[in-house]
């Protein structure tokens, strides 16, 4: 299983600190948070361009912004932001030794220099496409939402690294109370498109919480219109991008048309739902993906989430953030047009990164649990957003604007899978026990096909769902997880 070692350590941290006490009710207005979190995308990229059409208060693009293409030589060629960004084919490079040379050019300071040597390094025509952002007009739903509710201008990626730790650390809130003896937890659903992403936390495998995980499709509009949407939810993108059912995800080579359509559908569920004036909705992007951002990466005085350090020959101490991403949120609770930048502590060097969402949640619904990490009791957190309101909003638009496809072939679904994806493949042979098979190694997953891919995870999650639900039917515990063996007999493992 190839999931990498800090996915494990995080794990490990978060299901040591998990809660056992639960008081389930919010002190502020909100009551309902939606949590949205995209792929690979940098602030500047989706939204930089907003500070000239939008709102010169947000700290977005001149257009005068450019990297060199060579961080060693000042007389080199320059590459300059554009707002001409449509449909990106390739997948920029955005791994850890990627995002160094990125954010710090040759030097030591994070001056956001390289990302075009980096760009150049792997693909001439790719160093183009990192500096290309949208035009407003191109993620009309955004820009509707940028002018409407608040965006966040200096929320960055919790690591400078692959997407798992990213998400599971917006995610980590999600866990709260997944050891509770407490009948009441926070969190009652993951409305998942593909897999829920959320199984990476092995204790969401246990029987009390598998059946929290909901198809999105069939069920997030009805719940949204009974009023029956939890304290807290997780909505998962779509990560497969097949004919007919198109990744969601934003992640390149995705349309983020479908992105917007996605983000269009849960906003206007919520807003029509009788619990939009108790709501939230949370928008973010797990990283960066290797596209240029101006703000220079905080490196300073960020805590480690567990003192665990990276492998050689980095040795990295998980001190400093990630790249900018976007962070747009929309609730009747926010005035119209806001902008928000730094947090006011807890400590000087606090920023609003994705721990900012458990350490927001935490605070917001009294959670009398420790803290995840050092990560999130540094975070910055958002709750006095929702007080400087008496009464909610009541011209918040009803329906965003239509997106037009800016993709104009067919979803790519010969393709080999992405590293997430191989990702997800293995997290759904472990579910269903094919990961005990020496045959199913990376090797398979290496001849998967993107189509391949969607079908397996989605197989592998419905039978771990069946298995779950005999179990519970012959009496298992809910504490139990069912470890299902390739042979199809499921046994259950109380731990
Ligand atoms: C990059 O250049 C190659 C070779 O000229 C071409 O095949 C490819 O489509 C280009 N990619 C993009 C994203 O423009
Ligand atoms: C939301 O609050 C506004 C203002 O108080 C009120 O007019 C409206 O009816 C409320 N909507 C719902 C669905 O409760
Ligand atoms: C929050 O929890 C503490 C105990 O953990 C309790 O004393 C306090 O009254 C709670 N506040 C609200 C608003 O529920
Ligand atoms: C986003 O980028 C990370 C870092 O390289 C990569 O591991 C991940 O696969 C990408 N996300 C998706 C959904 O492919």
């Amino acid at each position: 299983m190839s999931i990498p070692k800090t996915i494990v350590a995080l794990l490990t941290i978060s299901s040591l600190h998990l809660l056992l006490h639960i008081t389930a009710s919010s002190n502020g207005p909100i009551k309902t948070i939606v949590v949205l979190v995209l792929e690979n995308r940098s602030f500047d990229h989706m939204i930089g361009y907003m500070k000239k059409t939008i709102n010169p208060s947000i700290d977005g693009l001149n257009g005068d912004e450019c990297n060199p293409q060579s961080t060693q030589n000042p007389n080199s060629q320059s590459i300059c932001v554009s707002d001409d960004a449509q449909y990106v084919e390739s997948d920029p490079d955005h791994s850890f030794e990627a995002i160094k040379e990125q954010v710090f050019g040759s030097g030591e300071f994070p001056s956001m220099s390289g990302f075009v040597q980096q760009a150049s390094s792997v693909s001439p025509n790719l160093s183009e496409t990192v500096m290309k952002c949208f035009s407003p007009s191109s993620v009309p739903v955004y820009e509707s939402l940028v002018s409407e509710f608040a965006v966040f201008d200096r929320w960055f990626s919790s690591i400078p690294g692959p997407t798992q730790p990213n998400r599971l650390f917006a995610y980590s809130a999600t866990s709260h109370g997944a050891t509770s003896h407490v009948k009441a937890t926070l969190l009652k659903g993951v409305y998942y498109q593909s897999i829920p992403t959320t199984l990476f936390f092995r204790n969401m495998r246990r029987l009390r919480y598998v059946f929290k995980f909901s198809e999105f499709g069939w069920n997030f509009r009805a719940d949204a219109r009974k009023g029956r949407l939890p304290s807290l939810s997780v909505i998962e993108p779509r990560y497969f991008d097949v004919v007919g059912s198109p990744g969601n995800d934003d992640h390149p080579s995705h349309d983020v048309a479908e992105g917007q359509r996605l983000v269009k559908e849960v906003y206007e569920a919520m807003r029509a739902g009788p619990q939009w004036n108790q709501s939230l909705l949370v928008v973010t992007y797990d990283e960066h993906g290797g596209f240029f951002d101006h703000v220079s990466t905080p490196y300073k005085g960020v805590p480690s989430p567990d003192g665990i350090v990276g492998p050689a020959p980095e040795f990295f101490g998980f001190d400093r953030l990630g790249v900018r991403v976007p962070t747009i949120m929309a609730s009747p609770w926010i005035k119209r047009g806001t902008v928000v930048r730094s947090p006011k502590g807890p400590t000087e060097s606090s920023e609003f990164e994705h721990s900012s969402i458990p350490a927001t949640v935490k605070k917001m619904f009294n959670l009398s649990s420790d803290y995840l990490t050092f990560r999130d009791r540094w975070a910055g957190t958002f709750e006095s957003l929702f007080t400087e309101l008496d009464s909610p909003r009541t011209d918040c638009p009803e329906v965003l604007p239509d997106v037009v496809p800016l993709r104009k072939t067919k979803a790519k679904e010969d393709a080999k899978l992405s590293q997430f994806q191989s990702e997800l493949v293995h997290l759904a042979a472990f579910l269903n026990g094919d990961h005990y098979l020496t045959r199913f190694t990376d090797e398979v997953t290496k001849r998967m096909t993107v189509k391949d891919g969607h079908e397996y995870v989605g197989r592998a999650f419905s039978r771990f769902v069946q298995a779950s639900k005999e179990a519970t039917e012959l009496g298992a515990h809910d504490s139990a997880t069912v470890d299902m063996r390739p042979s199809l007999t499921s046994r259950r493992r109380v731990p």
